[in-house]
């Protein structure tokens, strides 16, 4: 298991030639969401698996969107960064359904304000295994975050029902550069046991 989070990195440099076929990556996907846990086993995880031009078109809404609001003069650069997302060979979308969650309020006063914070718990569990398992096959991925600005034309896009939230996106594909060193904090700034 360490071995395997040991290498999840953070990749931008991304290419179309996956390792495996996009019908194996789907089913990791789907396999790492499906196993992820979830407050009171609610499942409220959700997510949308873009490949090829599909994902491409993610890009192009992110794009659009960001041409709206960032200035002029900064857009270049952010251009190329959403074109080194668009260069993978996908992109994850991670949603939360509201449907559970609100059903868990009503079902469960007592913790009403708490099932919001355990969704969204819950949705970094999930984009953490996915995260994991693409860079245990060999594919490379980061993690992003255009919502909410892409929403609408996302949703429009792949019909995504009004209950789902997005989260997270998470641009995947061939390793095309290795990592840099990771650095880590001292141990005593975040441990503490006590036996
Ligand atoms: C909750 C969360 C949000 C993040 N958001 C972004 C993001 O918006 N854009 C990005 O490029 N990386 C994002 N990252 C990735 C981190 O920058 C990265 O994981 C961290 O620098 C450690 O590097 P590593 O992933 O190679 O271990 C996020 C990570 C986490 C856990």
């Amino acid at each position: 298991m360490l071995d395997k989070l040991k290498k999840r990195r953070t990749q931008y440099a991304l290419g179309k030639n996956l390792p495996i076929s996009e019908t194996q990556v789907d089913a990791l996907i789907r396999d790492a969401i499906r196993l992820s846990p979830s407050s009171f086993n609610s499942q409220s995880s959700r997510a949308v698996v873009l490949f090829g031009k599909e994902s491409d078109k993610f890009w192009n809404i992110a794009s659009e969107a960001l041409r709206a609001v960032v200035p002029a003069a900064d857009f270049q650069a952010t251009s190329k960064k959403l074109d080194s997302f668009a260069s993978g060979a996908g992109t994850v979308l991670f949603y939360e359904d509201q449907e559970p969650v609100k059903a868990l309020q009503a079902n469960f006063p007592l913790y009403a304000h708490n099932f919001p914070i355990w969704s969204e718990h819950s949705t970094g569990m999930a984009q953490l295994a996915v995260w994991t398992a693409l860079a245990d096959a060999g594919i490379g991925a980061s993690l992003q975050h255009y919502h909410p600005l892409v929403d609408a034309d996302v949703a429009k896009t792949w019909n995504i029902p009004a209950s789902w939230e997005l989260k997270a996106q998470m641009p995947f594909g061939s390793n095309e550069a290795g990592f840099a060193e990771k650095t880590f904090i001292d141990d005593e700034l975040r441990f503490r046991t006590h036996r």
